[in-house]
């Protein structure tokens, strides 16, 4: 095994990495087969084992390239895709830039299918479920924009669901006189069942659907999803959840969570270039969804006809089938074992420190890679420029009415060093 710092060494140096885009290789062998032999090495241990299996997460670690020049522990923005994803879009972008438009007119429907079965397959539906889309907010705002709502019905969400949604609902309110009412969610919950009930409290004969939040962004709280979905759906109520954080991070299938219409943002877990998304709108409901964009040629209850945004990067969506190999390669139950790894592995390490607040709850269901953590006597702010000024560590301030605190988002390809430097940082903070 490799030592700490000759990791680091390779990790950074590796110049014939940024290469590869130049046209030269990026590895001796291919690394989807270097990463196939290595989870051949791991196949005997179960997903909580193979988290602590540093040599094969160091494979994963030389698969991106990343600054040498902070540490970054904000990879809640968006994803940074493996180098051989990153090549595959280059080599995407240069094939239909030879062939321009009779790439467009004869062959792209039928490869951005194909692309899509990967897809629906990963995610565990019909294609005729699930349309690529460009990102959760087009997906979400599909159908918050999409279903008639009547003056007078009603929407519930909560104070930590993302802004952008709220808007969407906002919106709504505005145009259709909809009535959006607000639950608070509980930063430390003992149970689902104190979650369910904190939903169902706000449910009225008018309410017509729920918008949750698979796995909060600001917060990092995972929740539960399909026991809200069951309880909303026993009273005639439609569940729309955000998954914008939990497809590609958490481990499971889209049907699982008994929702109606889910969204999710590609270029976040499943580490595919900028701008690709999905969303999922069960069969029997696709029919009472407007598209946002104008498509009549397609029947009311077929999925295509949320498909249509003109012309557009076809290339980002070829290359989500070499994302879903990526994330295929490591194991989408390894990589969920691997992110929670990597959250415990520094918050327990500071959870009962004096002057340290953790914002997210310990139970492993209940957490994924993100963790939100504040310092007594520092704003949100104060403690996102320390830990960058003086620990060269990167985060981001959240300074919601509910979550006050930084937010950590550790990747794949994140070091333990590097957390035991952020470990270092915030006991240094929390001691002054
Ligand atoms: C919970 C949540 N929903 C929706 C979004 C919007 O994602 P996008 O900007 O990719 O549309 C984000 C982005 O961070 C998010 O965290």
């Amino acid at each position: 095994m490799n030592s700490g710092n000759s990791r680091r060494n390779f990790f950074y140096t590796a110049g014939g990495i940024g290469a590869g885009l130049l046209g030269l290789p990026l590895w001796s062998e291919p690394l989807f087969d270097q990463l196939q032999d290595a989870a051949k090495n791991i196949a005997h241990l179960s997903p909580e084992e193979a988290a602590t299996a540093e040599d094969f997460w160091y494979l994963i670690q030389k698969a991106y390239r990343q600054s040498p020049h902070f540490i970054n522990l904000e990879n809640g923005y968006f994803s940074p895709q493996p180098l051989e994803v990153m090549q595959a879009q280059a080599d995407n972008i240069k094939m239909i830039n030879e062939i321009p438009s009779f790439y467009m007119r004869r062959r792209q429907f039928e490869e951005k299918a194909g692309v899509k079965k990967q897809l629906a397959d990963l995610a565990g539906c019909s294609p005729e479920e699930i349309v690529v889309t460009r990102n959760t907010t087009e997906s979400l705002d599909t159908i918050i924009a999409g279903i008639d709502f009547a003056p007078g019905d009603e929407a519930i969400m909560c104070d930590q669901d993302y802004g952008s949604m709220l808007e969407a609902f906002e919106q709504q309110a505005r145009r259709r006189g909809l009535v959006n009412r607000f639950i608070e969610l509980p930063l430390h919950p003992t149970s689902d069942e104190e979650i369910v009930s904190r939903y169902e409290s706000a449910i009225t004969g008018k309410t017509k659907i729920i918008l949750v939040t698979h796995l909060i962004n600001i917060s990092g709280q995972v929740l539960p999803v399909r026991k809200i979905a069951d309880m909303a759906h026993k009273h005639g109520v439609e569940v729309l959840c955000d998954g914008a954080h939990s497809f590609a991070q958490l481990d499971f299938k889209i049907p699982d969570l008994h929702c109606d219409y889910y969204g999710a943002s590609l270029h976040k877990w499943l580490c595919c270039p900028l701008g690709a998304g999905i969303l999922y709108v069960k069969k029997d409901k696709i029919s009472g969804v407007w598209p946002l964009f104008g498509d009549t040629t397609w029947p009311a209850d077929d999925i295509r006809k949320f498909e249509h945004i003109g012309t557009h990067p076809v290339s980002t969506n070829l290359t989500i089938s070499n994302a879903v190999k990526f994330h295929q390669s490591i194991g989408a139950a390894r990589k969920e074992a691997r992110l929670k790894y990597l959250q415990s592995y520094w918050t327990s390490q500071v959870r009962n420190v004096p002057g340290i607040i953790l914002n997210t709850p310990e139970a492993s269901q209940r957490h994924g890679a993100i963790a939100n953590v504040a310092v007594e006597g520092l704003s949100p702010n104060e403690l996102a420029d320390q830990l960058y000024n003086r620990f060269n560590i990167f985060t981001v301030a959240i300074n919601n009415p509910s979550v006050k605190g930084v937010r950590i988002t550790p990747h794949l390809y994140t070091r333990l060093e590097d957390l035991d430097t952020l470990v270092k940082g915030l006991k240094t903070l929390a001691n002054k």
